[in-house]
């Protein structure tokens, strides 16, 4: 028998989560609205509204639940990857928390944990597989051996693809974050409408910085010719530049299937929730001969459930830290 409880706050979002016997039973996300303004994740601000949400969205989470904290067995938490003074909230409140209850701390990485997502629920991935992790962070195809055993084979060597549809989102004077904007524009607009380049790359890695930049010239240049470019033609500019990062995202996951002969293909992160990156690895799966596993919406951008599970496969494990824990911005894969 294992209650765990979970505690996500790597970012903008205080997440609280409890697995009972591997099954998700409370999932309480507070979402931090005061950045739309900036552009931006401000790393101060994000770490106040934490500490803010954290004692509330545990209770949350216990009563979603139905569980005291009595009944818990273990308490699991994001260690990093992410922002130090948020991690510091989550972490700090995590040990506390374990210390008065007497519990086992868990800590997670925060990427492996957008991966494990897809073992809350059926269908669950057979091991190995390959996993595009597309977040505000972090771009990498991962082969997975194990709950635990992963390999990071590509990479962005500069920015992220949620970056990438953050920053472009900025150029287009939509608020923060600007991802689930340029995907609802994109449903309306061409995608073929204007082309931007692949980036020449030979290995397994990405780059979106260039990318970013040509989207910077482009929207220079149109709107010198009318100042109303964006405005007139927001979706087909968001239809097109969605197509470039998933043609860029997606060649890369054709080559390293071959590569690793591997046809189990899923996707994690907030960008997984793309809706034109869901649908081009399906049509991309059935050309491939591909299983592939993309997650919930839910489960997509940042969530404690992630957390909880990872959680309960390292208390299967054994896999306990001490009180001496402490946050890792970038922490080893
Ligand atoms: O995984 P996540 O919630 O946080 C990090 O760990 O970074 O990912 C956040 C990123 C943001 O860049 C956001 O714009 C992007 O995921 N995102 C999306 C969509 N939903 C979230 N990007 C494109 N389309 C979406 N529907
Ligand atoms: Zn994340």
């Amino acid at each position: 028998m294992s209650v765990i409880l979970a505690i996500e706050s790597s970012c903008d979002e205080t997440s609280v989560a409890i697995c009972n016997n591997g099954k998700i039973t409370a999932n309480v996300i507070a979402n931090q609205t005061i950045h739309q303004n900036y552009g931006g994740v401000i790393p101060e601000l994000a770490s106040r509204v934490h500490q803010q949400n954290i004692v509330p969205v545990i209770q949350q989470a216990l009563n979603d639940a139905k569980v005291t904290k009595k009944e818990l067995n273990a308490v699991a938490f994001t260690r990093g990857p992410g922002l130090l003074g948020s991690l510091l909230v989550g972490v700090s409140f995590a040990k506390s928390f374990a210390l008065a209850l007497d519990l086992p701390l868990i800590a997670v990485n925060h990427m492996h944990a957008h991966i494990l997502a897809h073992f809350i629920d059926e269908p669950r991935p057979e091991f190995p597989f390959l996993c595009l992790t597309v977040s505000g962070g972090h771009t990498q195809i991962v082969l997975v051996k194990d709950y635990f055993d992963m390999e990071i084979v590509g990479e962005t060597l500069d920015d992220a693809a949620g970056e990438a549809f953050d920053k472009t989102a900025k150029l287009l004077n939509l608020p923060y974050p600007g991802g689930p904007l340029i995907d609802k524009h994109a449903k309306e607009g061409n995608p073929l409408a204007y082309k931007f380049g692949e980036p020449q790359i030979k290995d397994l890695n990405y780059s979106f910085s260039g990318l970013k930049t040509s989207i910077l010239y482009f929207i220079r240049d149109k709107e010198k010719q009318n100042p109303d470019f964006i405005a007139t033609h927001l979706n087909d500019i968001c239809a097109s530049v969605q197509h470039s990062i998933v043609t860029i995202l997606l060649n890369k996951v054709k080559k390293a299937a071959k590569q690793f002969s591997v046809k189990q293909i899923a996707i994690a992160g907030g960008v997984s929730a793309n809706s034109g990156l869901r649908l081009a690895l399906q049509t991309m799966a059935l050309e491939q001969g591909w299983s592939v596993y993309i997650p919930a919406f839910e489960y997509c951008t940042d969530n404690a459930a992630m957390i909880a599970i990872a959680g309960y496969h390292k208390y299967l494990k054994g896999d306990f830290v001490g009180q001496d824990v402490a946050p890792l911005s970038r922490m080893e894969f």
